[in-house]
């Protein structure tokens, strides 16, 4: 299926309010999340491409000046305010956007984050949003990203104990997005993610962290 950023609005639209519900079936999330935020630098500017109800944003909120949060759908973003008015949290600032037609200006940010996010983007589009970032950041910032990827383990390994696992993890995505799934492509191997990088000129890539065994954590430095 073709990347159709209409059915990516629609649906998060529609998932807003049985978000928080539906991470209950991602057993990696919130681990990831808080190696996530655990692991970024501090800084002034922060995006958060495809925020969601804006978990990353409110948890780096202590330690930017100023945290923007862009998303696809409006819903979420109608969420995002109305969190942060709950929370009373002035510095995050979230506009409805789609990530790959970005108008920041360049180096306008220290750190750019994203959390399961860019599976919803063909490999095409993955490389001219790379590309977009290295632009939008500042010399020497930072990228760091997670989202569920593909392994590349041995077969052997995969079919033991690990195929049980990476099978749930994918069969949970398939059942919750199955109909905005690209198609069985969309999570990439790690490894294809170091190499957009580096061929967007990234340097100092790391992989940080695995969840479970269909989650990772990817950052790297301009
Ligand atoms: C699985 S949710 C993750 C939300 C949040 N980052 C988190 O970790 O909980 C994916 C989010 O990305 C947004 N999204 C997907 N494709 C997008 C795009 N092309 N531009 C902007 N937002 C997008 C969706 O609307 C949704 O809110």
């Amino acid at each position: 299926m073709a990347y159709n950023p209409e059915k990516v609005s629609k649906h998060f639209d529609f998932e807003v309010p049985l978000y928080d519900s539906l991470l209950k079936f991602f057993p990696g999330y919130n681990r990831t999340i808080k190696k996530l935020i655990d692991e970024t630098p501090s800084g002034e500017r922060l995006l958060d491409l495809g925020t969601g109800t804006g978990i990353l944003a409110f948890g780096l909120s202590d330690r930017y000046k100023e945290i923007t949060g862009v998303d696809i759908s409006p819903k979420m973003i109608d969420k995002c305010n109305s969190l942060k008015k709950k929370k009373r949290i002035d510095n995050c600032l979230f506009d409805v956007a789609e990530i790959l037609e970005l108008k920041y200006p360049a180096e306008s940010f220290d750190t750019i984050i994203s959390g399961y996010v860019f599976h919803h983007l063909e490999d095409k589009e993955k490389n001219k949003l790379f590309s977009d970032m290295y632009n939008m950041l500042k010399k020497d910032g930072t990228v760091i990203f997670c989202d569920y990827m593909k392994k590349d383990l041995p077969k052997k390994l995969l079919d033991k104990t690990l195929y049980l696992a990476n099978e749930f993890g994918r069969r949970v995505v398939l059942v919750f997005e199955g109909d905005i799934l690209n198609d069985d492509e969309s999570p990439i191997k790690i490894q294809d993610y170091m190499n957009i990088l580096r061929d967007n000129r990234f340097r100092d890539i790391e992989t940080i962290d695995f969840a479970y065994n269909t989650d990772a954590i990817i950052k790297a430095k301009k």
